[in-house]
């Protein structure tokens, strides 16, 4: 249970920052994916508002990292010199070791890191490793991005810090992983023929048939899944490390997430919700994960998915330990690195 059970979809950032400003006040955060009306945006004036010693925004586009840090300046002037912005583009792995090598420079260790960055796509699109894009960017980019900062987060382990909880990492994922398991025979969504545990449910297969060319929900839906199964992943292989890792849902908010789809998405998308969150709102529960001392214990699987501010249930197959174990092994072999 979370520390404050009477949190729900109508809770801020703001609100959940002031609860537990301690837990920010002289701490590194690291938040990827921001820029103006964005979840990121929110998660760092959240943030920003109390003292953390460094604020790291890492995303792609320099423009809107500039207006995010002028819109944080202009109430903080004092914040200015402790926020670093970095450029990062997890569709592409050479900018992900150039951003890791940028934060290397200016932090001896990470306290928070809130993977939050996405996309959400109808066409398929490569990144420059050729990984379908969605699973390229919202997974294998932050798993390349976490694992390699990783050396800087274990540090503290050993040290007094090194308690359960000192390092979180916060998988930001969606209620969209309920539209498809992982695809291990197929993670590019080509359509290939996949087992019977790796097919859409059946609401979808209704919706478009079996998938034999790409689906861009589908392969969404996989990604997101694949943000659930890192955090199962991660709590199991440093559960002795001081690493504690949720997946959180940040609801239904009307952001640039849409941008590339078409008329007839966007109204798809438009049904997803019941109720549609401010992005104060939205980022709520992913610090209700990254703040609550009472979720500092590295949780079951079954209490790794965070939605509307407290623990809840994820779909079967994101909360699969062999899933999550294959995921990590494939994610390794697709970046190309020892693992820590
Ligand atoms: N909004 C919702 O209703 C909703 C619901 C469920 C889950 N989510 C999740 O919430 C997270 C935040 O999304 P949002 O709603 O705030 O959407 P957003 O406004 O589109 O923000 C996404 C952020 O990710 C960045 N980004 C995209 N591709 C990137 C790349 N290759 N490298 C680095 N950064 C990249 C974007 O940068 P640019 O703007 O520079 O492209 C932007 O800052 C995503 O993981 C999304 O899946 C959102």
């Amino acid at each position: 249970m979370t520390s404050h059970p009477e949190y729900n979809e109508k809770t801020t950032a703001t609100e959940v920052a002031d609860a537990f400003s301690d837990r920010i006040r002289n701490k590194n955060v690291v938040i990827t994916g921001v820029g103006p009306n964005s979840l990121g945006e929110a998660l760092a004036l959240a943030i920003a508002a109390h003292s953390p010693a460094k604020l790291i925004l890492a995303s792609r586009t320099k423009a809107k990292l500039e207006e995010v840090l002028k819109k944080i300046s202009t109430g903080r002037p004092e914040m200015s010199s402790k926020i670093e912005l970095v450029i990062l583009d997890l569709a592409s792995q050479k900018s992900v070791r150039e951003a890791v090598a940028q934060i290397l420079g200016c932090i001896d260790h990470i306290d928070i890191l809130i993977n939050n960055a996405g996309l959400m796509m109808l066409k398929q699109e490569f990144t420059g490793e050729g990984i379908e894009l969605q699973f390229g960017t919202n997974h294998i980019g932050h798993f390349l991005f976490t694992n390699l900062l990783l050396e800087k987060l274990c540090r503290e382990v050993g040290s007094s810090q090194g308690e359960a909880g000192s390092t979180k990492i916060v998988n930001v994922t969606s209620a969209g992983h309920r539209l498809s398991p992982f695809r291990f025979q197929d993670y590019n969504v080509d359509g290939k023929p996949v087992p019977d545990e790796e097919q859409p449910p059946a609401a979808m297969i209704a919706a478009y048939g079996k998938v034999d060319t790409y689906n861009g929900w589908i392969a969404y839906g996989q990604s997101k899944t694949a943000n659930i199964l890192f955090s199962v992943a991660l709590n199991e292989r440093f559960r002795s490390r001081g690493i504690v890792s949720y997946a959180v849902h940040p609801g239904s908010i009307w952001t640039g997430l849409g941008r590339n789809l078409d008329e007839q998405g966007t109204e798809i998308l438009a049904k997803t919700g019941t109720y549609w969150k401010s992005i104060d709102e939205g980022a709520a529960p992913m610090l209700v994960a990254a703040l609550d001392p009472a979720l500092d214990g590295p949780p079951e699987p079954n209490r790794v998915y965070i939605s509307d501010c407290q623990i809840a249930e994820a779909a079967p197959w994101a909360i699969d330990t062999d899933a999550a174990k294959r995921l990590f092994e494939l994610s390794v072999e697709l970046v190309g690195i020892d693992t820590a």
